[in-house]
């Protein structure tokens, strides 16, 4: 059963709302790939509306994640039922396009994920895949399909971070996915900081095997938009995007040229919780919780202490729970109320109170 907080988020679609600023990069991304820029004779198709309930093999097994891979787990993702699962990643697609014989396209959708309640996390949120397989006959007299797709892979997000940020310098991280090899991070250096845009790589042989493409090398890639958008248009809190407050949605309503200007920032209450866990609590069912009781009145959840009773080896976790609305000043009565309706909840995890 899929919690309620999530099934509301289900066919909201941001990036599909004109002048939400997720459809604003949205269409920044798929212009830079329409430009030619990439490649003239490699049309995209851009799929903007898959639903997000997907197969279990399309969103793993095809996708050769491990069985016991973490992101499987029911602490990370929502599942519908023995089958299905709310995709994590856009990444879902890749396959049944590919047997379907396209090679050039990019995918938006929603993902959704178990994870921390923080400004940069959300359960839901928003991603566009790319992929890029050219016919080996497009890639000319080229000796070395490998070679070239990468230097096409790297060239082409390269290109995609500067026509997104300016002229900033990129570096290329090594890094791991299952169905890509080799994989990499991009990142770019922005305002002080080495900033995280996306993870890419050579498909992995065996997929394009299994879908009929056994001769050919391609690359693919994935990003969040959030991530994005709130970097570009300096987007404090990733629960605005959901906001529909004109104060916020007004500010993009004439172009994705725009600096985020915070309206003012209401007080935040703050309220700790204690309890004893056991051995089969997970973090991630505690946030979910508190996600489902309390939806965007949450700014944050802290775990401030953690300690083992020297006797008896229990384990303490005491989290701080940061309340603050982005529309209005919230009442210490409903507050109150909302704490306690957590705390009753928390009845459900394999926790004891203290
Ligand atoms: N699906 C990966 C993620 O969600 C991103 C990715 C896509 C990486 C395509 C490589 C290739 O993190």
């Amino acid at each position: 059963m899929l919690p309620s907080n999530i099934v509301d988020k289900i066919g909201k679609n941001l990036h599909l709302q004109s002048r939400h600023p997720l459809n604003w990069i949205k269409h920044k991304i798929q212009n830079y790939f329409q430009s030619g820029k990439v490649s003239s004779l490699t049309p995209f198709i851009f799929h903007d509306g898959f639903a997000p309930q997907v197969s279990i093999k399309d969103n793993f097994d095809s996708l050769l994640i491990p069985a016991d891979h973490v992101s499987r787990s029911h602490k990370d993702t929502f599942y519908i039922d023995d089958d299905t699962v709310l995709r994590t990643h856009t990444s879902a697609h890749q396959n049944q396009l590919l047997r379907q014989g396209e090679r050039y396209f990019l995918v938006t959708g929603d993902v959704y994920r178990r994870d921390t309640v923080d400004a940069t996390h959300y359960p839901v949120f928003h991603q566009m895949e790319g992929v890029w397989v050219p016919r080996l006959k497009d890639l000319g007299a080229f000796t070395d399909p490998q070679k070239e797709v990468t230097k096409h892979l790297h060239a082409t997000l390269e290109g995609l971070a500067k026509y997104l940020f300016g002229n900033v310098e990129c570096r290329w991280v090594d890094c791991y996915f299952p169905f890509t090899a080799p994989s990499w991070e991009l990142e770019i250096f922005f305002n002080g900081d080495w900033l995280e845009v996306l993870g890419c790589g050579l498909i992995e042989k065996k997929i394009l095997e299994n879908n009929g493409m056994p001769d050919d090398v391609g690359w693919a890639f994935g990003l969040g938009l959030e991530r994005l958008a709130m970097v570009l248009f300096q987007i404090p809190d990733i629960r605005l995007f959901w906001s529909e407050d004109p104060r916020f949605l007004n500010q993009f309503q004439d172009s994705a040229d725009v600096i985020f200007k915070p309206y003012s920032k209401h007080p935040c209450v703050t309220k700790d919780i204690s309890f004893w866990i056991s051995s089969d609590y997970h973090e991630n069912d505690f946030y979910q919780l508190i996600r489902e009781a309390a939806e965007d009145l949450i700014e944050e959840v802290k775990l401030i202490d953690n300690f083992q009773h020297p006797k008896t080896k229990q384990i303490n976790h005491t989290y701080r729970i940061i309340y603050r609305s982005m529309d209005r000043t919230l009442t210490n009565e409903e507050i109150n109320n909302l704490q306690e309706v957590i705390r009753q909840k928390t009845q459900e995890l394999p926790i004891e109170l203290r």
